[in-house]
């Protein structure tokens, strides 16, 4: 039997529980705010007040909703006001003792069939229940920042929790306007983990010398459909913030190689380098990164097949798009130049210019500007990158779609699921099981093999199913 949710008791008025809250109430539920420090919550309301206001503004509510929603939100000033709700959300502090002695209470307090959330990002559901009487009736209800606006919620299930208590919210985020997917306790669940590559190997390539910070996000954007590239997205986090959630899910995986964080992250934040927030990260936000210097024209061609085509034929015949060896192994016994292109993941949108990367092997001065001019002429600005196995698009592509193969070996989520999470949870354009259907298993496991060849400490290791 689904449980009737009516009441919402949210615990933690900080950046989540203010959101969480706001949410609940203006989708029609009645919400009590609880805060440890004096006053916090009666801020947060007012807060809420604000958030209202600017939506009635821009008019994406009515000034009658936007009342009504704030009548629904009151303050708790202790926890025994927490007594009636039928579902409680915690976003107190990240730590698990405190977490722990407030279920203990929470237990105590609340009626022997309310639902007991948290909405812990890194720390193991399970454990934070390790010592409930009843655990059957905990989850984790995992929201994303703003939780007003984005999608996904994890439903994260430890082995005690009861079907009928994900069902009832898996049916109450639905109620939010929230797309939840299943997720069994495990390290980062699903975002925060098969996430990981996407950061991880672009700083592997910048850490190795591959390519630049602006070149590898320019390919990714442009080759992949991610909207900001890894290292934007890690400005826009917040270093320290990305540095700390790679260390929580290394040291949860034993220290795999593959989740390794990158020193030059570490350096980073050690001297302040924060990102946006700080005015410096890998970029810096006081003179304005984002414009283009060497503006191009819309490209005219979607696919790389179709830049080859466009080429003069003697440079024609020497292109390859990337299957995972490099333009030196390609170009062996062969006795001419190779060039080697990058893949795309999806195709190209025709209104805007497209950046590619290659790498070649025995090809004249002359004969790579003639490349660079020939693909510039079709609005695809070509950037030289080491000759490493899947340049960079290809070999982020292909780590992302290695962790979700040990993911789903791990029977930790669908692979359905597992794209929902990673569209809706970082609006990626394609979930990695999409990413693997458009470029075939083998231009994986041939990338992931030859990258195993050049680096020999187990970061490429693939799941053996
Ligand atoms: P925050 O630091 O903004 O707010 C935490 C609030 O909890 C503070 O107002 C603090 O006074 C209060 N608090 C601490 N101990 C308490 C207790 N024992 N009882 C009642 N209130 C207590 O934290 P934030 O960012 O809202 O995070 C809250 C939770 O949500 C954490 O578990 C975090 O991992 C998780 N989370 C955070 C996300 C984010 O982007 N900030 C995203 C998803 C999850």
């Amino acid at each position: 039997m689904i449980m009737p949710i009516a009441n919402i008791a949210i615990i933690g008025a900080g950046t989540m529980g203010q959101g969480i809250t706001q949410l609940c109430a203006q989708y029609g539920y009645t919400t009590w705010l609880y805060d440890v420090q004096d006053g916090a919550a009666e801020k947060t309301r007012q807060r809420i007040v604000q958030a209202l206001d600017k939506r009635v503004t821009k008019g994406r509510m009515t000034p009658e909703d936007a009342d009504a929603a704030l009548a629904r939100v009151s303050v708790a000033n202790s926890l025994v006001e927490l007594a009636e709700a039928d579902l409680v959300v915690e976003a107190i502090v990240e730590n698990i003792a405190i977490k722990r002695t407030l279920f203990a209470e929470l237990e105590g307090l609340c009626r022997a069939d309310v639902l007991l959330c948290t909405n812990t990002s890194s720390l193991s559901v399970g454990e934070i229940a390790a010592e409930l009487h009843t655990p059957q009736r905990f989850a984790g209800l995992h929201f994303f920042n703003p939780p007003t606006a984005m999608k996904l919620v994890e439903v994260v299930s430890t082995d005690a929790t009861t079907k009928t208590t994900l069902q009832t919210l898996h049916d109450f985020a639905r109620s939010l306007g929230k797309t939840p997917v299943a997720v069994s306790d495990s390290p980062g669940f699903i975002v925060n983990r098969c996430a990981r590559p996407f950061y991880g190997e672009a700083l592997w390539l910048l850490e190795h010398g591959a390519a630049s910070v602006a070149t590898i996000d320019a390919c990714l954007k442009s080759g992949g459909g991610f909207p900001l590239g890894p290292f934007e997205l890690i400005d826009l986090v917040g270093l320290d913030i990305n540095l700390r959630a790679t260390e929580t899910v290394w040291r949860a995986f034993d220290r795999h190689p593959r989740f390794r964080p990158s020193p030059l992250v570490a350096d980073k934040v050690a001297a302040d380098e924060l990102g946006r927030k700080g005015g410096v990260g890998f970029y810096r936000y006081d003179d304005g990164h984002d414009e283009d210097p060497f503006p191009l024209a819309p490209a005219g061609v979607t696919s790389v097949e179709e830049v080859i085509a466009h080429l003069p034929d003697d440079l024609a015949q020497r292109c390859r798009v990337s299957d995972g060896r490099t333009a030196a192994e390609l170009a062996a016994g062969r006795g001419q130049a190779v060039i080697v292109f990058d893949t795309l993941l999806r195709p190209w949108p025709n209104d805007r210019s497209a950046t590619l990367a290659f790498a070649s092997h025995g090809l004249d001065a002359i004969a790579h500007e003639r490349l660079v001019e020939a693909a510039a002429a079709q609005g695809v600005r070509l950037i030289e990158v080491a000759d490493r196995p899947g340049l960079i698009v290809l070999r982020v592509a292909a780590m992302l779609v290695n962790e979700a193969r040990f993911a789903l070996d791990e029977g930790i989520a669908s692979a359905d699921d597992m794209d929902t999470a990673m569209r809706l949870g970082l609006n990626f354009a394609l979930g990695p099981w999409e990413i693997l259907k458009r470029l075939g298993v083998e231009r994986i496991r041939t990338t992931l093999g030859r990258a195993a060849e050049e680096d020999t400490s187990g970061r490429y290791a693939q799941p053996t199913s």
